[in-house]
């Protein structure tokens, strides 16, 4: 059993990466600066407040706890921000990046599971997205993903680091069990304010841009259930601990919605009415983004099982009117 330091492990996906590596028997050590993360799901392990930015506070958490391993969430993550502020998105995710990997070979500790994005690929028109796509990012967020993604493959070649970036899809839904989920101030994705608009927590659903290149003009995302992916992310690192490297796999779920869809399938699953709004294109949005996940399920014996839209939907929403939400 290892003892594995989850950067970000305060936050929507780390928290359930935490639960499910202490299901598994691991110790998630989870070090977090609490700027978008949540103390009360931290309830896993070990919780250290410790900002990636601040190198000698990261090398203590290396020497008191001496992970074996390293998943690595921590990161700004919204793609329309990212094109207001990429100086902040550069430097937070490619700097603290950096001063993890070199806390690992100050440690000798070599396997990490870093969370990638589709959003480093370019424009795929109609196409599924495999690995072997052009890298194009059309974000600052994406370019910073990328430029990590290949300082991650020259530790690899030059200093024995053993790495599986999976790039994630559209994640949603939360824990099964309601016991932790997504909770984001201010909330800007699509599920959960789609859910909001039918708690009558929120007026409507801004639907952001009508006019793309897709069946019903609004964006196609690819919608991955957590519990999904952190299952990505326990296979992978049981690969990394075996001595493998150069993990590089699409995690979604391998289906497309729209906007509009997923517009419908709240109100279908809720029974409530979700009132939308025609509002402008959000900048940095690529009109479609689906994987094809057959790289992840060859490599990593991956496959979704709790990615049907309307699964995804029920979690999302068992977890939000929980009173553990509001905690
Ligand atoms: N959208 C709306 N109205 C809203 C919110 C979102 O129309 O109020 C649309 C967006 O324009 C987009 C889709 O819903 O077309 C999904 O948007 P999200 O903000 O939920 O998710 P993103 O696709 O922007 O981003 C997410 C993650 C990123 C990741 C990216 C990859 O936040 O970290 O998926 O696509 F890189």
């Amino acid at each position: 059993m290892a003892v594995v330091l989850v950067t970000g492990g305060a936050g929507y996906v780390g928290s359930h990466a935490c639960k499910a590596l202490a299901r598994a028997g691991h110790t998630p050590v989870c070090v977090d600066n609490l700027r978008t993360g949540w103390r009360d799901l931290a309830a896993f392990g070990p919780f250290e407040q410790v900002d990636l930015m601040d190198a000698g506070a990261l090398e203590n958490v290396f020497g008191k706890y001496k992970p074996d391993a390293v998943m690595h969430f921590a990161a700004l993550s919204l793609v329309g921000e990212s094109v207001a502020r990429p100086d902040l998105y550069h430097r937070v995710n490619i700097t603290g990046s950096l001063n993890l990997l070199d806390a690992m070979r100050a440690h000798g500790v070599a396997p990490i599971v870093f969370s990638s994005t589709c959003a480093i690929y370019g424009e795929a028109g109609d196409e599924d997205l495999t690995e072997d796509r052009p890298m194009a990012p059309e974000s600052p967020y994406g370019a910073s993903k990328l430029a990590v993604e290949r300082i991650l493959s020259d530790y690899e070649a030059a200093f024995g680091l053993r790495c599986a970036a999976l790039r994630y899809f559209n994640v949603a839904g939360a824990d099964p069990e309601a016991e932790i989920g997504e909770r984001h101030d201010p909330e800007t994705h699509l599920i959960p304010i789609t859910i909001e608009v039918a708690l009558g927590e929120r007026e409507n659903l801004s639907v952001f841009g009508k006019d793309y290149p897709t069946p019903d003009g609004t964006c196609v995302r690819d919608y991955v259930h957590v519990a999904d992916l952190i299952d990505a992310h326990i296979l992978a690192l049981d690969k990394l601990m075996a001595g493998e490297s150069g993990i590089r796999v699409n995690i979604g779920a391998g289906r497309g919605y729209s906007v509009a869809e997923v517009a419908e399938a709240v109100a279908r699953v809720s029974g409530k009415p979700v009132a939308t709004v025609d509002a402008p294109r959000r900048a940095g949005d690529p009109p479609r983004l689906v994987a094809d996940h057959s790289r992840a399920t060859a490599v990593l014996g991956w496959t979704p099982t709790r990615s049907a839209l309307d699964v995804i939907i029920e979690d999302a929403l068992r977890w939000r009117v929980s009173p553990r939400f509001a905690a």
